[in-house]
């Protein structure tokens, strides 16, 4: 068997230009060297502050297998902590989220922290006169993770001591982020409904691959479309859509709309699919929210928001936003077999209830366990992550449209069926697996 820990070549010849080795979705050791290495050395999104609404509210959340808490402070702030007492290492909290009060007591021998993690009290206090306590880690209280971003209430962390800037990381595809929030009239989103969680059995990077591709709804998702093309026969294409209608019908579309929506690819793995529209682009228009969003944003920027509706923007490695219907799916890898899916509805605010009625329809009919597409997905997820332990070929082929080109340019507008979006990705997996990592002698 391969080892990958010591030999960058070896992990760098994973990928190549226009496909990548299996080992990449199978190998227990390449999973754990993407716990410890790319998970570390990129921005990873935590969770959003609207989670956390006041003082002593937290959320509980492994990042790469590490257990931090995002918690909020009496200033408002939002700061994040690893969740691991300071005395023996017990986790503060064991509840996923809630409300600590004015202080965290570790349930084991009832040390004290405030809000920010600093030390604030132990129990038999003398037992400690003249030890090295105060002047250890330990004594220090709880470590907090340095490197943390809040932007417009989506909070990133980078658990490497050193890398790329955010901005540097992200670049351009924030504006993903901001389109999603400037469609409030007010600016700001609050996380609403509650979260869908989904276990797939399957590597976490299949899941992103298939955000990005477009040629398979065709196919995938046929039966979804046919019954639905089948309730909606005998309708105008003028007649106004039940919103699950409206939602589900446009997976049906051909190659050819796929191929014309256009996508984008960024420097460090990111994307943007349906730069020129999406099976987004077609919802209802609802004519009071547009006022409001003229009178927020301006006339201008309000039709440049409201335009503006791709399909998937990819802050890799682990989110995907959908700007209308405002939706995130979080991808947080388990094992290198199981990952865990999370989809999350946002409620904006200053914005009409249907807004936020069609990002809790759309997560439930095409993202949750019980929708009717995620199993279509789900179902081949499953299947080529056993058809991947086959003899014979090794390889997993991303040619189509490849141009060596591309190799040159980290910006690229392309075509929406072109699988750039997946090569760009794994591109950026090997740069950040490798990353600082010495070869062995
Ligand atoms: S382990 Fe937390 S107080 Fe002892
Ligand atoms: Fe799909």
């Amino acid at each position: 068997m391969t080892s990958y820990r010591h030999h960058p070549d070896r992990i760098a010849a994973l990928v190549q230009d226009d496909r990548v080795h299996r080992d990449l979705y199978l190998s227990e050791e390449i999973f754990a060297l993407e716990q410890e290495r790319l998970f570390a050395n990129t921005w990873v999104y935590l969770g959003h502050a609207s989670q956390v609404p006041e003082p002593g509210d937290f959320v509980a959340q492994d990042i790469a297998g590490r257990p931090l808490l995002m918690v909020r402070q009496p200033d408002g702030a939002v700061h994040v902590m690893y969740n691991r007492c300071a005395h023996k290492g017990t986790q503060l909290v064991t509840d996923e989220c809630g409300n600590t009060g004015r202080f965290f007591r570790c349930p084991y021998h009832a040390w004290t922290y405030k809000l920010d993690g600093a030390p604030l009290g132990v129990p038999l206090k003398n037992g400690y006169e003249g030890t090295q306590l105060k002047a250890c880690e330990s004594g220090r209280g709880l470590s907090v993770v340095k490197h943390v971003k809040v932007y417009r209430d989506f909070v990133f962390v980078r658990l490497a001591d050193t890398g790329p800037s955010f901005e540097d990381y992200f670049g351009e595809v924030l504006g993903a982020i901001d389109n999603m929030v400037d469609r409030s009239p007010e600016g700001r989103l609050t996380v609403g409904g509650g979260v869908l969680r989904n276990i797939v059995h399957c590597n976490w990077k299949m899941y992103l691959e298939n955000i990005n591709d477009t040629v398979h709804p065709m196919s995938t998702h046929e039966s979804a479309t046919k019954a639905a093309e089948a309730l909606w026969e005998g309708h105008a294409p003028t007649d106004p859509k039940p919103m699950a209608m409206e939602q589900i019908l446009p997976f049906g579309s051909g190659y050819e709309f796929f191929d014309r929506m256009g996508g984008r690819v960024f420097a460090n793995g990111h994307s943007v699919l349906g730069v020129n529209f999406s099976i987004h682009s077609n919802y209802a228009q609802l004519p009071e929210y547009e006022t409001a969003m003229r009178a927020a944003h301006g006339e201008e920027r309000a039709a440049e928001i409201l335009q503006r509706s791709p399909q998937n923007s990819v802050f890799y490695p682990s989110l995907s936003v959908k700007g209308s219907p405002q939706a995130i799916r979080v991808i947080r890898p388990l094992a290198a077999d199981r990952t865990l899916v999370e989809a999350w509805s946002f409620r904006a605010a200053g914005a009409p209830d249907l807004l936020f009625e069609r990002a809790m329809s759309y997560n439930r009919l095409v993202f949750s366990p019980m929708s009717v597409v995620a199993h279509d997905d789900v179902h081949l997820f499953e299947s080529i992550q056993q058809g991947l332990r086959a003899g014979g070929n090794e390889w997993v082929s991303l040619h189509r449209n490849y141009d060596p080109a591309e190799l040159a340019q980290p910006t690229l507008t392309t075509n929406g069926t072109n699988e750039l979006l997946m090569r760009n990705q794994f591109r950026a997996w090997a740069r950040s697996m490798v990353a600082g990592m010495e070869a062995a002698a």
